[in-house]
């Protein structure tokens, strides 16, 4: 359907676009864009006061699906990706099995079309099972249309199977996206080696463990070229090195996660799984170091990391419970309160980290607005306020350590592909409230 969305602010770096526009959707794609477009026929939405924004891109997700049911569906985790503003999500391959076939790559895309909602980039996984012995069939994957290949959730210790990976990858165009971790220096380490573990007898996991493993990957990088990104950074040594490597002119991309931008390890306080996660939050000198690498363009995207896990394997005791947080829901209002509104960053530069860049890494289309592109957009409320409230969620996860936190900044409208997909916090096809809030969207603009 066509649709004239007027009285809104548009943000759109790429096209240096900052102020007052109305934008004509037609179909699937961005028809025109201006100031005033003068009389149109095509039904339109009020969007006075709001923000209007490229659609956010999620470069690292974990949709669960297939295998992980009772942790998020691909409907689910869709659902959820376009209550928080995301367009468009990159799947991780840990999944049970892993994506390490064509078979279960294109099982994911049928799920992703079949929910409708959100768009879906699966990742292959890097090596067969995940199980870093012999490399994934990496073409075969690419065939299939991955946009990227990771292990993710674990490293590959073996330093000749990953240059041998990345050189497949570079030959194939495609990113390789590391889990930095060197097992043998985080093992069994379930929070961050620091005050807070050792006060609660934790077993800690140094910011070494994962540095040497972001120096190994830079230098094989050196060799071999080609797309490299680097998954959660988390600890200040690493932002040394990437500092290093930019100097140098290494090719690569990283990425850092809210939660490790926002809380230190001080949230594992009370034995608090939620707040377990791997990478481990950590110290406050950490924290500060991920911030000035945002804003010096050492670390280019933001990206949730969203691992949902069923409630009840949170309940575990802290040794046992698995780690992971999830953050589609909320990451825009985290980031627009405590990054923007506290002139961290600017919503430009904010952009580029949640949608410009994370599109750029997967060659994907996003984070740009020009007549022709595919409608892929957000329409944020600055005003609208509330409270993190997990059991509102769409995913069936239910493991932030944000709950109760007051914010502004909400994702009031997703729009996929010139189609409606979130409107004031209602999913299309997953609340039944949906159609009514469309309406009256419409209907006040009528007014
Ligand atoms: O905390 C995490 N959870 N880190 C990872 O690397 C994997 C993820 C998961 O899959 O749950």
């Amino acid at each position: 359907m066509d649709l004239l969305l007027k009285g809104g602010i548009l943000h759109d770096p790429v096209n240096g676009w900052e102020g007052p526009a109305e934008i004509l959707v037609k179909g699937n794609r961005i028809e025109a864009v201006s100031i005033s477009l003068g009389p149109v026929e095509a039904p339109a939405l009020e969007l006075k006061g709001k923000i209007i924004l490229p659609g956010l891109v999620d470069a690292h997700v974990h949709l669960r699906e297939p295998g992980g049911e009772s942790k998020e569906t691909i409907a689910s985790g869709c659902a959820a990706a376009v209550a928080g503003g995301f367009t468009a999500v990159a799947c991780m391959p840990n999944t049970d099995p892993p994506v390490d076939s064509r078979e279960i790559v294109s099982y994911i895309k049928e799920k992703a079309r079949h929910a409708g909602l959100a768009r879906v980039y699966p990742l292959g996984a890097l090596t067969r099972g995940q199980k870093g012995e012999e490399i994934a069939p990496l073409w075969e994957l690419a065939e299939e249309g991955v946009r990227g290949f990771s292990d993710d959730g674990r490293p590959v210790m073996n330093s000749a199977l990953m240059l041998r990976a990345m050189q497949f990858a570079l030959v194939l165009g495609l990113p390789v996206i590391s889990h930095c971790e060197n097992l043998a220096l985080s093992g069994g380490g379930v929070v961050h080696a620091g005050a807070a573990g050792y006060r609660l007898g934790l077993p800690g996991m140094p910011g070494v463990a994962e540095a040497v493993m972001v120096a190994r990957e830079i230098l094989l990088q050196q060799q071999v070229g080609g797309k490299l990104h680097l998954a959660h950074i988390s600890a200040k040594e690493s932002v040394d090195l990437l500092r290093w490597a930019k100097e140098k002119g290494v090719n690569l991309t990283s990425e850092v996660t809210p939660h490790h931008l926002l809380l230190t390890e001080e949230a594992v306080e009370g034995f608090n799984t939620n707040a377990k996660v791997n990478p481990p939050l950590r110290a406050a000198a950490d924290r500060e170091a991920l911030l000035e690498a945002l804003q010096e363009g050492l670390i280019e995207i933001i990206a949730t990391d969203h691992a949902p896990h069923n409630p009840r394997e949170k309940e575990a005791d802290f040794l046992n419970a698995p780690f992971g947080v999830i953050g589609l829901e909320t990451a825009f209002p985290l980031l627009w309160t405590k990054i923007v509104e506290q002139g961290i960053l600017s919503l430009a530069e904010l952009i580029k980290c949640l949608s410009i860049a994370p599109a750029n890494l997967l060659g994907v289309p996003g984070g740009n607005l020009a007549p022709g592109m595919p409608a892929d957009l957000v329409v944020i409320d600055p005003q609208k306020e509330g409270l993190v409230q997990p059991d509102k969620f769409y995913s069936r996860g239910r493991n932030t350590p944000f709950e109760g936190w007051r914010l502004k900044g909400f994702p009031v409208l997703t729009m996929v592909d010139g189609d409606i997909k979130m409107c004031d916090g209602k999913v299309k096809g997953f609340s039944r409230d949906f159609p009514a809030a469309l309406e009256n969207l419409l209907n006040n603009a009528k007014d």
